[in-house]
């Protein structure tokens, strides 16, 4: 079986191709899927760039589809033959957050899916949506279900609320999506005069370069007259916070999802407080928001935005080319 690993101290030219030995049969409650595809995150960037540590050998990537094999003893929700896509927190079925760090998650803590077969519990695994390809269903697992929880499952979403998207990376363009199929208006953010273009033919209702606009949350108080949006999808953290808050109506709501700027940075507490903004930090979802959020996708018809698929072999041009920033929404990696 052909896999990627990641030698230490990591650093895109210390990703390795090797062979390793086949997987095996599924045992009891097991699943073996020979995967075909997985999607690229900035955290796996961070990984793969050696700016995270993992383990010497570590598999990257998170997200991981393909086809069921063969499933083990007691397995009855899928089957041979049905495409499935991993959770980013195999252990955190449902409920409240059962994780506090990545120790556990697939790609950082544990190997990931750069490989071309995986033999593990069904239920690391969810359905895909129905006549997607492994490539679309790949993207879910991080961006598409960070995006869903920070809108639907905490944010508790309906139409007519308006949505700040940052950016065009992967999870804000699920975000973009998500709100737009929920029937929300679309407040959009990028750094380029193409970017933006695009943002427009997704659905979004306005859009502001941030290079230019440095102080862009002037524009979306001027789009909301004066009253600010209901969601925000924080995904720079300290560098955009203080516009994002600015940018968030009274009572309003940030989920603080990213890193793009740094990983801190001084806050406007009293700022947050006078405009009694809920601000809540997220990492992606459970099983069960992931179930719930593939059962959207069949109902609303959304389909992810693939801006580039590369193959397994060209992972470290795939991280290249998200390191140069060109990429508009999900870069893929086919095999
Ligand atoms: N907490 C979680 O569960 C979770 C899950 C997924 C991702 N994340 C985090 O969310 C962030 C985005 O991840 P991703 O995978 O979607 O990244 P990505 O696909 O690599 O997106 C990067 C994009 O972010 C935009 N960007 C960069 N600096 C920006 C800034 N100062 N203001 C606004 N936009 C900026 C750029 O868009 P333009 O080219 O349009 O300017 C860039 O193309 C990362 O920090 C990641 O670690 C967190």
């Amino acid at each position: 079986m052909k896999a990627v690993i990641l030698e230490r101290p990591g650093g895109l030219e210390r990703l390795r191709r090797v062979e390793r030995e086949d997987p095996g049969a599924p045992g009891t409650g097991e699943i073996r899927v020979r995967l075909h595809a997985s999607s690229l995150n900035f955290h796996d960037y961070l990984v793969a760039s050696g700016k995270l540590p993992a383990g010497e050998g570590r598999i990257p990537m998170s997200d991981g589809a393909g086809f069921v094999e063969e499933v083990g003893e007691g397995v009855s929700d899928v089957a041979a033959g049905d495409l499935v896509v991993s959770c980013f927190f195999p252990s955190w079925q449902e409920g409240d957050p059962v994780a506090g760090d990545f120790s556990q998650v697939p790609g950082d803590g544990i190997d990931g899916y750069a490989r071309e077969a995986v033999v593990a519990p069904a239920s690391w695994f969810t359905r895909a949506p129905a006549g997607w390809t492994p490539e679309e269903a790949a993207t879910l697992t991080t961006a598409g279900l960070t995006a869903w929880r920070a809108l639907v499952v905490e944010g508790g979403l309906k139409a007519g609320d308006t949505v700040l998207v940052l950016g065009t990376g992967g999870v804000s363009i699920y975000a973009l999506q998500i709100a737009k199929a929920m029937g929300a208006r679309v407040i959009a953010t990028s750094s380029s005069e193409e970017k933006i273009e695009r943002l427009f033919t997704l659905g979004a209702d306005q859009a502001v370069d941030y290079r230019q606009n440095p102080r862009w949350a002037t524009e979306v108080l001027r789009w909301t007259e004066g009253r600010g949006v209901d969601h925000v999808v924080e995904v720079g953290g300290p560098g955009t916070l203080d516009q994002s808050i600015r940018a968030c109506r009274v009572g309003g709501r940030i989920a603080l999802i990213g890193v793009l700027t740094g990983i801190e940075g001084p806050v406007r507490t009293a700022l947050l407080m006078q405009r009694q903004i809920r601000l809540q930090g997220l990492v992606v979802g459970s099983r069960r928001h992931q179930i719930e959020m593939v059962r959207a996708m069949e109902a609303t018809g959304l389909r992810p935005v693939i801006d580039r698929t590369f193959a397994l072999a060209e992972i470290a041009d795939a991280f290249r080319y998200q390191e140069s920033g060109k990429h508009f929404a999900k870069i893929c990696l086919a095999f």
